[in-house]
């Protein structure tokens, strides 16, 4: 694992966006596999600014979201359709007929997250993955536990994930308990994966990637098993001098 210690969050945004945006220049019909949650939008929004200045094209590019809420509707302001929308997609060149974020408003959650796995695996699997983490460790919305799921699955969510994402939602909103997420192997089949952290909160959930170990209790723990995986963190999140 590579790991980069920036100083703040707009370098840790900077560097994000120029691991994906040197994997679209070479590659400009490649796959993305994107993040939601707030680590991610300063790098969404370098990479707008570079599509805007003419250096990036995103008119033959695929990309392939994480995760969704369950049960949540795609024009509801609290998915991650709606936070793709706004901090991404509406800002490129992407075609919307190659965006693709998990139905959280499917009948059939196992048939729907079969298909997603057959679309990435047709689309010719994910080039690179973007992600952010949990305070707790998850990545995407794989929660730390005696056991993880290899492909995208229905999960339900920790108390510590939906406090942490309870700032998102105002006080009448109910936060979602369930999720549709990727699973580890879907992740791990990633060509590349770029994981991005910022902030002390995040120090414990670093430390478990970096101890050495790999853990269920840490899901992005099992990302040390992956050949080339960038791990990008402030000096916040890394916590050590
Ligand atoms: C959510 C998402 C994760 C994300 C995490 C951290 O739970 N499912 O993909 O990494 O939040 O979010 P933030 O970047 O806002 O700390």
């Amino acid at each position: 694992m590579k790991v980069i210690v920036v100083k703040d969050y707009e370098e840790l945004s900077k560097v994000t966006a120029e691991q994906i945006a040197e994997v679209v220049r070479n590659r400009p019909d490649c796959v993305l596999g994107l993040a939601t949650g707030s680590t991610p939008v300063g790098a969404y929004e370098v990479l707008a600014e570079m599509y805007k200045k003419g250096e990036l094209d995103f008119s033959r590019v695929k990309s392939y979201n994480l995760d969704e809420y369950y049960p949540m509707k795609a024009d509801n302001r609290q998915s991650y359709h709606y936070f793709m929308n706004e901090n991404l997609f509406s800002k490129i060149n992407i075609d919307p007929e190659n965006v693709h974020v998990p139905d959280g408003d499917c009948k059939d959650t196992d048939a729907m997250c079969a298909d997603y796995e057959a679309q990435i695996r047709s689309a010719g699997g994910i080039d690179i993955q973007l992600l952010g983490i949990g305070r707790n460790g998850h990545i995407g919305f794989n929660e730390p536990g005696d056991f993880l799921y290899p492909d995208t699955h229905k999960t339900d969510l920790t108390d510590d994930t939906m406090d942490a994402n309870a700032r998102f939602f105002s006080e009448d909103e109910i936060i979602p308990n369930a999720a549709v997420t990727m699973g580890m192997g879907t992740i791990l089949r990633a060509r590349k994966i770029v994981i991005a952290a910022s902030g002390a909160s995040k120090r414990e959930a670093v430390a478990g990637i970096l101890s050495g170990k790999i853990t269920t209790q840490c899901p992005a723990s099992l990302l040390n098993m992956h050949p080339d995986v960038v791990l990008v963190c402030d000096e916040e999140a890394y916590g050590r001098d």
